[in-house]
């Protein structure tokens, strides 16, 4: 094992979360020292049973919301990626006030015990709902519209946040915009659960799922393993590289007149985090019913129901990785068809009939 990982310490929020499990796996895996601060309103302790016990594995139950329960989780860190939040928009239309509160005081209460534990750099969960109204395809970093959830005007806050951060204490903030993130131990319970642990459960339970509109919504579906390596590539790329990436990326701009400023060893970037394709909700349905019924042969005669669309919901969302590809040389390697086969191959093994 490297010498130096086995020195470094991560702190992950949210991390009995879905994508905060994912991560302390794979950072123990690594053999980094990863401490987890989560207060299971969302996530469970049994997402980490297989690292629990772990001797570089530190959990902490408690809650973002509290400053001091933040630097005690953050000593002796090296790196926060800070997943913890109140995650869904109909959540937030239903209760903004918590989401405002999770999502930005406990935001604020981590930058802060950041920068006074000093550490290199600061990478948080931020959101393709930033987009908001825009109807720009596909989705590039500096041209969004306006928050169309309290939800999504939290993730923003966290941008204009780890901005000013940057800029005033020195500080090293990278927030990726996660697009429509699915894989193992999204949870397909409760009343915000996502449309495709939601849909495996009822075809697993020979049940029909419903589609909210016609189908040809269409979205970037994301699978976790492109998520981990997102998070992984914006800690440990060189600070030296992203200032020589981040040049040959704003000299694209530059052409345009566009030019942002430089300067420092701080900064502050976002990055899209998907795989740039598109699938519609009825592609999604065909492709998960296909993969189940390998499965259990019954699930391929099982029909969508299709029901009114929601308020709110935007047609499209697709992303472009090129600013995430060229600063932090993100590689996505599933595919959404091929993150589909392993999350349905994981549900069918694992989901509670
Ligand atoms: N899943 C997606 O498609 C997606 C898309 C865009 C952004 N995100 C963001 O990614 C992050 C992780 O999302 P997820 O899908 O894993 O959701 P999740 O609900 O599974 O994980 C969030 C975790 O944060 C914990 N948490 C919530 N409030 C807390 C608090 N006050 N103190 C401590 N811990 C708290 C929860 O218990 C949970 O374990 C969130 O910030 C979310 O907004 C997710």
């Amino acid at each position: 094992m490297n010498e130096n990982i086995a020195n470094i310490k991560v702190l992950i929020t949210g991390g009995a979360g879905f994508i905060g499990s994912n991560l302390c796996e794979h950072f123990i895996s690594k053999g980094y020292k990863v401490v987890c601060l989560d207060n299971l309103s969302t996530g469970f302790k049994s997402n980490l049973d297989e690292i629990i016990n772990h001797p570089n594995f530190t959990y902490i139950e408690g809650d973002i919301r509290d400053l001091n329960t933040c630097k005690e989780a953050i000593a002796g860190c090296h790196y926060v990626l800070h997943q913890a939040a109140m995650g869904s928009v109909p959540r937030s239309i239903n209760d903004p006030i918590t989401t405002n509160e999770v999502n930005i005081d406990g935001f604020l209460n981590m930058l802060v015990a950041a920068r006074d534990e000093g550490v290199k750099r600061f990478v948080y969960a931020a959101s393709s709902s930033t987009y908001g109204d825009s109807k720009k395809l596909p989705k590039i970093e500096d041209k969004i519209g306006r928050p169309l959830s309290p939800y999504a005007i939290t993730k923003y806050v966290n941008e204009l946040y780890a901005n000013v951060f940057a800029k005033t204490y020195g500080m090293q903030c990278i927030g990726l915009r996660y697009f429509n993130v699915f894989g193992k131990r999204q949870t397909p319970d409760g009343a915000y659960a996502a449309v495709i642990p939601l849909w495996v459960k009822s075809l697993i339970n020979h049940q029909s799922p419903y589609i909210n509109g016609d189908g040809y919504y269409s979205r970037d579906f994301t699978y976790i393993d492109n998520v981990i390596h997102a998070n992984e590539q914006a800690m440990l790329q060189s600070t030296e590289e992203i200032y020589k990436q981040r040049e040959t990326y704003y000299n694209i701009d530059v052409a345009k007149g566009e030019r942002l400023s430089i300067d420092s060893s701080h900064f502050s970037e976002v990055f899209n985090v998907a795989f740039g394709g598109n699938t519609t909700l009825n592609q999604l349905f065909e492709t998960l019913r296909s993969n189940l019924a390998k499965h259990d042969p019954a699930i391929a005669d099982i029909d969508v129901v299709y029901r009114d669309k929601r308020p709110g919901d935007i047609p499209h969302s697709q992303a472009s990785i090129f600013k995430a590809k060229t600063i932090l040389d993100y590689n996505p390697q599933y595919s959404a068809e091929e993150g589909f086969e392993k999350a349905c191959e994981w549900y069918f093994k694992n989901i509670n009939k």
